[in-house]
């Protein structure tokens, strides 16, 4: 687990954005939103183009949850690109405390700016002073509080399930207020409330204080036709029919009493993974060779693999 702390700064992403001027004004209604999301390759339902329209428009956090791989890191990779907004990201992390997520006091500098201060011979308060701006790094949260020439930037606070509970508490005040206090210096304000994205495995519940400072969406699984899309999207070189099976596929796997479920990343390795190997047609041969880019624990494969694979594979083509 790591703090991106030399990439948060200005990680604008290298999507396929359709019109990125330097600073895009908001969509204007849901339907704009879905519209700002698919150009930057996202596929997303109304309701989450509804609640990310509301959060754009009434300033407030978006919180969310879903299992793993199913594009919610993405949905703010994705704000930033197409609106043309620095990304500011927080991997949280067991132990993340303020001094990598919020402000350090730059001790070295401080201890530099006493020793001048005592060879010119300063007389009176040298401590004066050194609780100021200058001696403040800052990290990500408090940059995201900052003037940003695009706007204000998107911050992603990612798996917020894994930080601990006091730095939830902690979040708070920034959430609710966009405001950061820091008691040697004072309170540090945004002028314009940046984008916030929580995303949460559910590890561990978020606590409610947290919860009800947001707006919640629970990303599930796509359907079998948007899934297809985004496979098309993400894996264009895989052919119209392969496609079609391998969604089929992963859907039905998905029924099953599997430890992990694979997730839309999984479906994009697949099929690139498939590409790769010129696959054309699914068969059970390839199914227990390439199984790995899909389940990732061994007791979910041997359930899995040999006449469970090749069950699931004559019923997704009885189907078709
Ligand atoms: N609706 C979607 N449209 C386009 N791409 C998607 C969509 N959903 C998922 N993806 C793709 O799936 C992959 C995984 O997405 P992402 O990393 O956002 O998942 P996640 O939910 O954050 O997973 P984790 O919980 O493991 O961090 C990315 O390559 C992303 O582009
Ligand atoms: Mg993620």
């Amino acid at each position: 687990m790591v703090i991106l702390l030399s990439s948060w700064r200005d990680a604008r992403l290298p999507l396929r954005v359709v019109d990125a001027p330097n600073k895009k004004d908001l969509p204007g209604d849901v339907s704009e939103t879905r519209a700002l999301l698919t150009g930057g390759d996202y596929i997303a339902g109304r309701n989450l183009a509804t609640v990310v329209y509301l959060a754009l428009h009434m300033g407030r956090p978006i919180l969310l949850e879903g299992e793993a791989g199913v594009g919610k890191t993405e949905i703010a990779k994705v704000l930033a690109a197409t609106l043309g907004r620095d990304l500011i990201r927080l991997q949280c992390f067991e132990g993340l405390d303020l001094a990598s997520a919020a402000y350090e006091w730059n001790f070295p500098r401080q201890m530099v700016a006493i020793r001048i201060a005592e060879a010119e011979g300063a007389t009176g308060d040298i401590g004066k002073g050194l609780y100021s701006r200058e001696f403040l790094t800052e990290r990500p949260l408090l940059s995201a509080l900052e003037q940003h020439a695009n706007g204000p930037p998107v911050l992603l606070i990612d798996e917020i399930d894994r930080a601990d509970e006091p730095f939830e508490a902690f979040l708070l005040e920034l959430l609710s207020d966009f405001q950061i206090s820091i008691p040697e210096l004072g309170t540090i304000k945004a002028e314009e409330p940046p984008i916030v994205v929580i995303t949460s495995n559910r590890t561990r519940e978020v606590h409610d204080a947290l919860r009800r400072r947001c707006l919640y969406h629970w990303v599930d699984y796509p359907s079998q036709e948007t899934e297809a899309r985004i496979v098309a999207l993400k894996a264009p070189d895989i052919a119209d029919d392969l496609r079609d099976q391998l969604v089929a596929f992963i859907h039905k796997l998905r029924e099953q009493d599997l430890f992990k479920r694979p997730g839309v990343a999984e479906a994009i390795d697949w099929a690139n993974a498939l590409t790769q190997l010129d696959v054309v047609t699914l068969t059970p041969e390839i199914l227990n060779d390439t199984l790995g880019s899909l389940l990732k624990y061994q007791d979910d494969i041997a359930k899995v693999q040999g006449s469970e694979a090749a069950r699931l594979l004559a019923e997704i083509q009885a189907a078709a």
